[in-house]
């Protein structure tokens, strides 16, 4: 059974503007068929027109208008993939910070694998004010092996991230080899 809550749904709304929408547009075609023949038969009554070509006519209405008409039917879920589509374009302009070519950067050397983290300052773009990461300083010798313990949501897969250069910083150095991160050729 429905709930008053589940019945002010956004979704039920959109359920009744489509089904609105769905109903109205063959009620209009089959109103326009019912205006065409009555009004093919006052011309052939009239003599204005021939049965062959009225008959014809017709025809050639009842083949196009559904094309057209079906067009209307298509608005609701152009509609619903604008909205759905819209919020991808923010993300997708946003300018990245992250360089992928360093043009000063054209020698290719070997990584020894030290790793330091200056005093790093973290926060996700769409969250501003949640501050992930604060002042964290670590350096992790190369050949090593180093465990980040905390609990769910302490920003262990954020500083992987960072490292791994899919966000940039907001303070703070990340150093591999003793080098800037963001001077490699990624
Ligand atoms: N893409 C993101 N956008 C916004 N906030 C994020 C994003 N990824 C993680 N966070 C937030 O950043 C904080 C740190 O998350 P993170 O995933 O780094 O924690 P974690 O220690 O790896 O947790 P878990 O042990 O559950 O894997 C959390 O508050 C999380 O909600
Ligand atoms: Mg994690």
């Amino acid at each position: 059974m429905l709930t008053k809550a589940s019945q002010n749904r956004p979704g039920r709304k959109e359920s009744i503007k489509y089904g609105i929408i769905q109903g109205f547009f063959p009620c209009l075609w089959n109103i326009a068929h019912a205006v065409a023949l009555w009004y093919t038969r006052i011309l052939v009554y009239r003599r204005q027109a021939i049965l062959e070509n009225g008959t014809r006519s017709y025809q050639i209405f009842s083949l196009t208008a559904p094309s057209i008409t079906e067009l209307w039917t298509l608005i609701p879920s152009v509609i619903s993939s604008i909205n759905i589509l819209t919020p991808v374009y923010g993300p997708l302009d946003r300018k990245t910070e992250i360089e992928p070519e360093n043009p000063h950067d054209s020698q290719l050397e070997r990584i020894k694998g030290k790793i330091k983290f200056q005093n790093v300052k973290f926060n996700y773009p769409p969250r501003p004010e949640g501050t992930v990461l604060n002042n964290l300083s670590l350096q992790i010798e190369p050949g090593t092996k180093v465990a980040l313990v905390g609990p769910s949501g302490g920003a262990k897969s954020s500083v992987l991230a960072i490292l791994l250069m899919f966000y940039v910083p907001l303070q703070g150095r990340v150093l591999i080899d003793d080098k800037n991160i963001k001077e490699y050729l990624v």
